[in-house]
């Protein structure tokens, strides 16, 4: 095939359809490349077209958007260049090691189990193909939604160049989102890809997990621990020895012979269990997950035979999760599990991992091998695919397959689902962590762009291993990471195996109490916390949002990516660095008081902040009502739980949100979302929703020097 560039309609030999949708404020030019003559690509894997909202409408004769160029220099390669202007500055990505900005350097997209969290690492777990450009509070997304891998040249030389390369021979779809301001952009991006629903409550509290809780025995010791040191939490985490040698579905007879009485016990502690799966069946003859699934020919294949390799159960197979009927099979086996009273499930090792066989593509491959030469064959509608043509799609897809088994075993309960994996859209089934990082200072740091640029992708439900996961913590790294991590969405302490043990009562006990007190406020936040849920259901804004979010127009906010905006009214300013106990925090324009009390600050500028080993780093905006609840050991009452408002400045808004913070009802419109407004001392409450009947709890109106009770009257 000879090299051509496609700028027009008219150019051949692949499929080009341009097309934009209608009546959306923010306006989406989809273009779709492909090999086949109608223009199609095989499918839109992430989106759902026909589910999706939007509709688009043909255009013809267009140039394509943003001075884009299209080049297939071999059948598998497809580069796309754009100019780059100097100031453009690039979020997203999805999960990349990196600042907040990115440019500057080539991050690849496909993915991967890499334990090198340095910086040299390129592909992580997930992947998210959609940049965000943002120029002067003015933002374009690029989104290529295609599974495979992607390449993008951040302009690492200087020449004011985007470059985007795809390894596909089929074809992608890419879409232009914007200009626009930076969260109606992310607005509409998570109108096509989805956004994230609304966790149980008591995912939303503390978890307490480690690779592993070796028995029956040390899980509930663990548990009475945190009870006993009134260390507010909500879960217990199991990571693979709960397993039979680490096969799907099965519990270990040795280690945790009575899996059902610990379970109870456990929820009679308050406590909720999350467990852990890895997609690897067992090849073994005689493995009954193995058997059903050969039979019913469930597994990705090499040639017209199962696919198997080595990993946790000995050689293994993988479930095809792209074809529907297999994701119906694997959500029917969590019947097992939610049989015995477990609550979440926790979806590992989904890019999916092999052992020893982390790259399985190798890096400089220039051209895809053929379908039948890339590792095994998925299924799509369209037929036979290799993998490497979907393999982002692999940890979405078997999430898929657990949200939809949790839906159809408990219906009208909210599914809790973690995954290391995903791809576009992965939001739409629940929470993800960033996998394997270190008890250092530097992944302390940065887990905040981290996270930001995950936010920025649509992925509101985040977190990472509180206390860092590989090598041993120290009590300075853990209280200070709880500093950060109470503000976390998703918050979990898990560390690996052969490391010293990071349950916050290892370490002494200012550490402990630290942890404590942090907690307590964790859990005094969260009706904050929810109503940030349900804003991002209503808009597609993050939770964590960088400073230049609110505030688009000030230079200095837009460096910073040591800081957050824990929605719009906290800023969250932790230590990032061993031995440190001032840091210089830039506080945005307004006046911002201290989280802990104290006198409101002057913004636009730095000051220097001293925090001590349980101080909240975190101030709050002049003009804020936050909701807060009582401190409580778990979310058990949270709903009933006292309710605080409190108030920041004379005059002051806010908003309340409550549901029953288990069921689905709110997706019908089972909520309340309250209007709240301080003048003087006088609160006045307007009921702008109304769709839930909340248990009566007393509520408190805390400002300035006054603290009364109110009543909320609808
Ligand atoms: C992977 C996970 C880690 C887990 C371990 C054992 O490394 O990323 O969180 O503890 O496997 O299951």
């Amino acid at each position: 095939m000879t090299a051509r560039d496609l700028t027009t309609f008219e150019a051949q030999p692949f499929g080009l359809t341009l097309a934009r949708t209608l009546s959306e404020s923010v306006p989406i030019v989809r273009v779709r490349l492909s090999t086949r003559p109608d223009g199609s690509v095989p499918q839109s894997f992430a989106l759902d077209d026909a589910a999706s909202e939007l509709r688009y409408r043909e255009l013809s004769g267009s140039r394509l958007p943003l001075g884009l160029t299209v080049h297939r220099p071999v059948e598998s390669r497809w580069e796309l260049t754009l100019p780059l202007a100097d100031d453009v500055r690039c979020f997203g990505l999805g999960e990349r090691y990196s600042g907040l900005n990115l440019r500057g350097r080539t991050h690849t997209l496909f993915a991967t189990d890499d334990k090198n969290h340095l910086e040299a690492i390129d592909s992580m777990y997930k992947a998210v193909p959609c940049v965000v450009l943002f120029r002067a509070g003015v933002c374009t997304a690029l989104f290529l939604d295609s599974p495979a891998r992607t390449r993008w040249r951040l302009d690492p030389d200087l020449t004011g160049t985007l470059g985007i390369e795809v390894a596909s021979r089929r074809g992608f779809t890419f879409y232009v989102i914007g200009p626009a301001e930076l969260p109606q952009v992310v607005g509409a991006y998570t109108r096509l890809t989805g956004r994230a629903p609304l966790p149980p409550a008591w995912a939303l509290g503390h978890h307490q997990s480690r690779y592993g809780y070796e028995s029956a025995a040390e899980a509930l010791a663990v548990a009475r621990e945190l009870r006993q040191r009134r260390l507010p939490s909500d879960a217990l985490v199991l990571d693979i020895h709960y397993l039979d040698e680490g096969r799907p579905f099965t519990v270990s007879p040795t280690r945790f012979a009575d899996f059902e009485a610990l379970v109870q016990q456990l929820h009679e502690l308050d406590l909720r269990v999350v467990t852990i799966l890895n997609p690897a069946v067992s090849a073994a003859p005689n493995d009954p997950l193995g058997v059903s699934g050969r039979e019913r020919d469930v597994f990705c294949r090499a040639g017209d035979r199962p696919y198997a390799a080595p990993a946790r159960p000995g050689l293994a197979h993988w479930p095809d999760f792209l074809r529907p009927d297999v994701r119906a099979w694997w959500g029917e086996r969590h019947a097992f599990l939610i049989d015995r009273g477990v609550d979440g499930i926790w979806n590992d090792m989904n890019e999916p991992a092999l052992f020893g066989d982390e790259h399985p593509l190798p890096a400089d491959a220039r051209e895809l091998p053929p379908d039948d030469a890339q590792l095994f064959l998925q299924t799509t509608p369209e037929g036979d695919v290799g993998h490497f043509e979907v393999r982002s799609l692999y940890g979405l897809t078997m999430c898929r397959a657990t949200w939809e088994g949790l839906l159809q075993l408990r219906p009208n309960q909210r599914p809790f689902v973690l995954t290391r994996s995903g791809y576009a859209g992965m939001q739409r089934y629940g929470a993800c962590w960033l996998g394997d990082n270190f008890s250092w200072f530097e992944h302390l740091r940065l887990s905040i762009p981290m996270l930001l640029n995950l936010g920025l992708c649509g992925v509101p439900f985040t977190g990472v291993d509180v206390g860092g996961f590989d090598d041993d913590a120290t009590g300075e790294l853990v209280a200070r990471w709880y500093q950060l991590g109470i503000f976390y969405p998703y918050l979990r302490n898990h560390c690996s195996i052969g490391r010293r043990h990071q349950e916050p009562w290892q370490f002494g006990s200012l550490v402990e109490d630290a942890v404590r007190r942090l907690l307590e406020v964790r859990y005094q936040l969260l009706p904050y916390l929810q109503g940030l849920f349900h804003e991002h259901r209503q808009t597609g804004a993050p939770i964590l949002r960088p400073l230049c979010w609110h505030y688009p127009d000030d230079p200095i906010a837009l460096e910073i990516d040591d800081q957050l905006l824990f929605g719009e009214h906290v800023l969250v300013a932790p230590i990032v660095t061993r031995g440190t106990r001032r840091r210089a925090v830039y506080l945005p324009a307004g006046r911002w008081y201290p989280f802990g009390g104290g006198e409101p600050l002057l913004g636009g500028r730095y000051h220097s902040c001293e925090w001590g080993w349980s101080d909240v780093p975190a101030f709050v905006k002049q003009g804020t009502i936050l909701p807060l609840a009582e401190p409580s050991p778990s979310t058990a009452r949270l709903s009933s739980a006292e309710l605080r408002l409190r108030v920041f400045g004379t005059t002051a808004r806010g908003v309340l949100y409550e549901d029953d913070g288990a069921s689905r009802d709110y997706e019908h419109g089972g909520y309340n979302r309250w209007q709240l407004r301080v003048n003087g001392r006088k609160l006045r409450a307007t009921l702008e929703h109304a769709g839930y009947d909340a248990p009566p709890r007393r509520v408190v109106l805390e400002g300035p020097g006054y603290r009364r009770e109110v009543q909320l009257k609808r």
